[in-house]
Parts: structure tokens; C-alpha cells; sequence
């Protein structure tokens, strides 16, 4: 199977390229492949004749989003719009990535695929109208994958890296931390996620439509940052804090777990955040 991955650079390109064994990825840079310009990827796709693409690009720094909404929507929308209709045009299969902010988080048990979406902020509501395009055009050969709060070896350039770099670097820095406790979440790995998409391409056929995929269980993101610190040995202390979801004016869904039922009834699962959470810190921080 020849994929073309859009993306390689970020955390689940890395993941995917690092753990592939059985697929031949062919992942151009972003100077040959750059998702906002049409005729790259039409050449890409003519030229390289992938079976499938997947997309994991984004413009999805949330802050950014509200002051740019356009740069939002031109991401997030249009050019995932232009891919989709090359998709079509070529006849391949496409998966993109969309995110938990497409809910509003009024619900109290994990979110399933075919719950009613409603964004809260521009990064949401630019992903939900990727998600639209992409059905629109490619009904039968595309799975838009939602997953929520990634972290992986590389971290996010675009964010400034990912949560848990982040609250390890800020522990050599501060004593005391006030870290969210008003936002459930699933942090996800993004090695898990890598793992589980590879079943996915197998049973890709059978997966048309919105999959949901995050690892096990549930924390609010002081109860993981907690969590982060007990496996790391730190004693730095956590302070929950509750904003209500608001950071400035953008608001945050209060609770966005998935539960990722289309893919376990095909029994592909991922393991509980915390087992995650620990294979993380001992592959990147192991000489910690
Ligand atoms: N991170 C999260 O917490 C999270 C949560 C839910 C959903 N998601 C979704 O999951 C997906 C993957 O997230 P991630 O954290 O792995 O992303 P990431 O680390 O930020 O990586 C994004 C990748 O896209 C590339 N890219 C950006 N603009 C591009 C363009 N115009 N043309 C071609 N490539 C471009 C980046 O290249 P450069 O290195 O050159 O910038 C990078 O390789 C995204 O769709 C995101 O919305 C993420």
C-alpha cells in the first residue's frame, strides 16, 4: 500500500513514519506538498499515485485561530475542501484529522460519532466545516479521524510543542502550578494513535465516515499534569484551577471525551491514558 502522508514533520507524522512497517509512506516536504496550494497537491497525487492520503496538517494553534479566522478557515475548510475534491478527482482514498472542539462539552458521558456537533471557538468550527467538505465530496473513500489533546516524541511546532514537554520544561521553572481543572479530556499519545491507524487502513472499507480515536479514560488537565509529575518524580505542586473554560474570550468545551466506538466494535482499542503517559516519559525522558 503506497500512502502519502501529508504532515511528517509534525507529532503524528513523526509517530506514523516511525512506526511503520508494512506500508511505503511517501511524505514530501511542505516547500513540494503545502496543503493551502492546490496544484502541489494535485502534482503530488498525479505524480506519486498514492492509494491513500492522509492528511494531518492543520492550522490549529486556538489562540491563533480567533485572531486569524481566516488563516482558521483556510486551513481547516478550504484547503482541506481543494484536497478532498482532488480525492475525488483521482479516485483516493482520503483521511484527515479533525479534533474534540467540534463539541460543545454540555454532554456528560464520552461523545460518540454520531452525537451532535457544536463548536464553541473558531479552531472548531473551522475542523467541523473540514469535516463537512470532506463528506461532501468523498461520501464512500474518506474517514475523518477526531482525537483529542495529542502529544508525541516530536511535540507540535505550530502549538510550541505539547502539554506534557511543556509542564516538565515549566517544572524546572516553577515551585507551584495552577493548571485547568475545568476541561475532561483524553490526552492521547500520538505512538496510539499511530498503532491504530494502521488497523484502520486495514478496515478502512468498513470505516467510511467519523471515527473516533483517543486512548482510555479520562482526567481533567490538572489531574493529569499531576500524573505527569508523580512519573516524572517531581514534587512540584499542582494547584486546580477553574476557569470555567474560558482562556481571554475563547471558550472550551468543559468535557470532550470520545469514546471510540466505531473502531472497538472492529476490536481495534488503545490503551488508558496512563499507560501512555508512561511510555511516553520513559521513551523521551528515560536519562531524565
Ligand atoms: N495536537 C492536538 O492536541 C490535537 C488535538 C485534536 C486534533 N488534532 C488534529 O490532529 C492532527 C495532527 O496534529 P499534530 O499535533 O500531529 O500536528 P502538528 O504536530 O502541529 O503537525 C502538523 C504538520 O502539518 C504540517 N503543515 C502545516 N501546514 C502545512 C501546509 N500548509 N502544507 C503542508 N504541511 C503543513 C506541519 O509542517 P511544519 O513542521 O512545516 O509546520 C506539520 O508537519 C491535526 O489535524 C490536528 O488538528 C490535534
Amino acid at each position: 500500500m503506497r500512502i502519502l502522508l501529508i504532515g511528517k514533520t509534525g507529532q503524528l507524522g513523526e509517530s506514523l513514519i516511525r512506526l511503520n512497517n508494512n506500508h511505503e509512506i511517501v511524505a514530501p516536504s511542505r516547500e513540494v506538498l503545502d496543503l493551502r496550494d492546490v496544484n502541489s497537491i494535485r502534482k503530488s497525487i498525479s505524480t506519486l499515485s498514492p492509494d491513500i492520503i492522509i492528511n494531518t496538517a492543520a492550522f490549529h494553534n486556538l489562540p491563533e485561530c480567533e485572531t486569524h479566522p481566516l488563516q482558521a478557515f483556510s486551513y481547516n475548510f478550504v484547503a482541506v475542501q481543494n484536497l478532498s475534491l482532488i480525492c475525488k478527482e483521482y479516485n483516493k482514498f482520503l483521511i484527515s484529522f479533525s479534533t474534540d472542539y467540534v463539541f460543545d462539552g454540555t454532554k456528560q458521558t464520552p461523545y460518540n460519532e454520531n452525537d451532535p456537533i457544536n463548536p464553541l471557538q473558531i479552531y472548531g468550527l473551522s475542523k467541523a466545516a473540514g469535516e463537512l467538505a470532506v463528506f461532501k465530496h468523498c461520501p464512500d473513500s474518506s474517514i475523518i479521524i477526531r482525537t483529542c489533546g495529542l502529544y508525541g516524541i516530536t511535540g507540535s511546532k505550530s502549538r510550541g510543542g505539547n502539554f506534557v514537554d511543556n509542564r516538565i520544561s515549566d517544572a524546572s521553572q516553577y515551585a507551584e502550578l495552577e493548571i485547568s481543572s475545568d476541561q475532561t479530556v483524553t490526552p492521547t499519545f500520538t505512538d496510539d494513535l499511530a498503532n491504530a491507524l494502521f488497523k484502520v487502513i486495514k478496515h478502512r472499507d468498513a470505516l467510511v465516515g467519523i471515527l473516533h480515536l483517543v486512548n482510555e479514560g479520562s482526567c481533567t488537565w490538572a489531574d493529569f499534569t499531576k500524573e505527569i509529575y508523580r512519573q516524572m518524580g517531581l514534587t512540584n505542586l499542582v494547584i486546580p484551577i477553574n476557569r470555567e473554560g474560558y482562556s481571554g474570550t475563547m471558550k472550551r468545551p468543559a468535557y470532550s471525551v470520545l469514546n471510540n466506538v466505531r473502531a472497538k466494535a472492529l476490536g481495534i482499542t488503545l490503551p488508558h491514558w496512563n499507560d501512555a503517559l508512561n511510555r511516553f516519559i520513559s521513551s523521551k525522558y528515560k536519562n531524565y
